[in-house]
Formats: C-alpha cells, sequence, structure tokens
C-alpha cells in the first residue's frame, strides 16, 4: 500500500474525519496570510480542500496533491476563488524558485515520507521574505514517545508519520527561520507554525 492508494481510499471518509476537529486550527494558521491584495499563494497538499473556503479571495492560490481523489474533492471548495488545482508531488514541486509569496502547508509535512525535502521544496518556491504556514503532529526534541514512533513506520505508510520531530527537520532548510510556533490541539502534539524565508 502506498500513500497514493490509500489517500484514494481514505477520499470520501476525510472530511467526515477532519473538517470539524481541525477548522479552528486553520482558521487561526491562514489568519497568518498577510492582508494586502494580489499575493500568490499554493497550498501545498491541498487535499480535499477544507483550507479553501477559509482564505480570503483577494489573493491568487494554486493547489496541488498527489492523488486526483483528493483533488476532485477539493476542486468544487474553489468556487469564487482565483484558484488553480494540479496532481504533483511535495517532494518534487512543479514551480521555479521564488513563485510564492505564501506557502500553506497543513497537514503534509509530517505525512509525507521525506518531511525534511517537503519544507526544502517549500522555501525554495517561496519568495525572499515569505510565510510559510505549517500545521502538523511534530514530536518535541527529545520526546520518547514510544507508541508513536513503534506505530510510525505503519502509520507512515497509510497516512501520516507520527515520529517527525519539526526541530530536525528545520534544522535541514537553512533558508527558514520561526516566527511563531503555538501548540494547537492533542495537547500540544499539533502545532501551529509561522515560517518566514530569509531575505537574501
Ligand atoms: C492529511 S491530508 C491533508 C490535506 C489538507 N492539507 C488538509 O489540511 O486537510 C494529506 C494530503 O497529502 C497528500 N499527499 C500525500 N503525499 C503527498 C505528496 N508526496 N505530494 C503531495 N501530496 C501528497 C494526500 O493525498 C492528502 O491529500
Amino acid at each position: 500500500m502506498t500513500l497514493t492508494h490509500s489517500y484514494k481510499l481514505i477520499a470520501p471518509f476525510y472530511d467526515a474525519a477532519v473538517a470539524r476537529l481541525s477548522a479552528p486550527a486553520r482558521r487561526a494558521s491562514l489568519a497568518n496570510i498577510p492582508s494586502p491584495a494580489g499575493l500568490d499563494i499554493l497550498i501545498d497538499g491541498v487535499g480535499t480542500g477544507l483550507d479553501l473556503p477559509l482564505l480570503p479571495a483577494a489573493h491568487r492560490y494554486v493547489g496541488t496533491d498527489l492523488v486526483a481523489a483528493m483533488l476532485r474533492r477539493a476542486r468544487a471548495r474553489c468556487a469564487g476563488l482565483d484558484c488553480r488545482l494540479l496532481q504533483a508531488d511535495s517532494l518534487a514541486l512543479p514551480f521555479a524558485a521564488n513563485s510564492f509569496d505564501v506557502v500553506v502547508l497543513h497537514l503534509i509535512v509530517a505525512v509525507v515520507p521525506r518531511p525534511e525535502l517537503a519544507l526544502a521544496e517549500a522555501a525554495r518556491v517561496a519568495r525572499p521574505g515569505a510565510r510559510l504556514l505549517v500545521l502538523d503532529k511534530f514530536l518535541r526534541t527529545g520526546s520518547s514517545a514510544p507508541l508513536r514512533r513503534l506505530l510510525s513506520p505503519l502509520a507512515g505508510r497509510l497516512a501520516t508519520r507520527l515520529d517527525v520531530v519539526f526541530e530536525e527537520v528545520l534544522a535541514q532548510v537553512p533558508a527558514l527561520v520561526v516566527k511563531s510556533d503555538r501548540p494547537v490541539l492533542a495537547s500540544g502534539w499539533f502545532r501551529s507554525i509561522v515560517l518566514e524565508k530569509r531575505a537574501r
């Protein structure tokens, strides 16, 4: 079973499982999109598009995801937005460097098998000074979390890794600095992190 297969199976049930629980954290994360109109914004791993109805119409959006069944559900949520969806891998984004003012990374960094590569790709396509909005589950540095570490190899093949330490990922992407980092769900296992790409 690959992530592509499992998200194809998960797609019809995803919203029922995730939408309500995640809505307040999404809203709070997306409030970090700067207000001047006309920004280029990437929704990386857009999934079924749960972020889309929460976005201001003032910007241009591109949503990417590896799985067509997830993107099909996102399409209806593009209504009223300047929004383009395309099938693409977060580990090899099909965009030139310095293309986006904001990159939204909700529940994608800990999902992919190589979080550091997903973050490096997001940093590559972000413009200097751009914001990257991360919302995901991360272990704290030094946390033993034996059950999560035990289950992570299986969970990582089916839906998401459980053993990702954000600080270890960030250390591999020196172009990014942390602007804020807040616990949002599950006693701080889920965090809302705002990153900024360093100006050259
Ligand atoms: C947990 S869902 C999150 C979806 C959405 N960002 C949200 O917040 O609801 C993870 C998404 O990542 C997608 N995905 C998994 N691996 C990917 C990859 N390598 N590149 C792009 N998308 C990927 C899945 O298809 C799925 O839609």
